[in-house]
């Protein structure tokens, strides 16, 4: 099978399984991711075959299976791609990247080895900041039943994965704890530059949510 061909047969079988998701992970945030792991990948002068791919199937643990378990992503992935008889080597560079995607806690590590997993660990943290991080931080804290803002909960430095995890947040909180540390993480020199607007952005909306919370907007 020639790779367009692989690109859109497994666009079309992700756009199916993440019909109806409503938290954050739905088809336009993968689709979103994908498109800016191409972009991303032309702007680096990198094949974008891989990063497409992985860009593609690096949410489809999310959907089904919300227990945190890191394992289950590889493994859907290597189960889809083995079905339409994808090569061995290229199952074994996606199932590493997903395997090596998410955010862990402000002071955890989550290093990526190959270009290809800098490149879409880049996109799918650009989704996560500007507008549409807004727009899909809201819309995870209405899923999740999360408070708003609380002014007595103060922003924690997480220095676990376990901690992140069980740790319950506030939306506003989350912009602390993950959202404004992204900027700094980013791998490639295309993503830190997209980074800096949309980091500046989010800093406006929380100054003016600051100010509208003390009457002074
Ligand atoms: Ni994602």
């Amino acid at each position: 099978m020639e790779q367009k061909e692989i690109i859109q047969k497994t666009a079309t079988y992700i756009r199916q399984q993440s019909e109806g998701e409503s938290s954050g992970h739905d088809w336009w945030h993968i689709y979103r991711v994908w498109q800016m792991a191409k972009y991303i990948a032309n702007q680096e002068r990198i094949d974008s075959f891989i990063p497409e791919l992985a860009a593609l199937l690096h949410d489809i643990a999310d959907w089904k299976f919300h227990d945190g378990d890191d394992s289950v992503g590889p493994k859907k992935a290597r189960e889809w791609l083995t079905s339409i008889k994808v090569d061995e080597p290229i199952i074994i560079q996606v199932e590493t990247i997903i395997k090596n995607m998410s955010f862990k806690g402000a002071k955890v590590e989550t290093p990526m080895e190959t270009i290809e997993g800098k490149i879409v660990q880049d996109a799918d943290r650009l989704d996560a900041i500007g507008a549409s991080g807004i727009g899909r931080t809201f819309a995870y804290g209405g899923n999740k039943g999360l408070t708003m803002h609380d002014p007595e909960r103060q922003p924690m430095m997480h220095t676990s994965f376990e901690e992140y995890k069980n740790t319950p947040a506030t939306t506003i909180n989350h912009f602390h704890e993950k959202l404004l540390l992204l900027k700094d993480r980013m791998n490639t020199e295309t993503a830190k530059r997209i980074a800096i607007g949309r980091h500046e952005f989010m800093k406006k909306f929380l100054d003016q949510f600051d100010k509208e919370w003390k009457q002074k907007a």
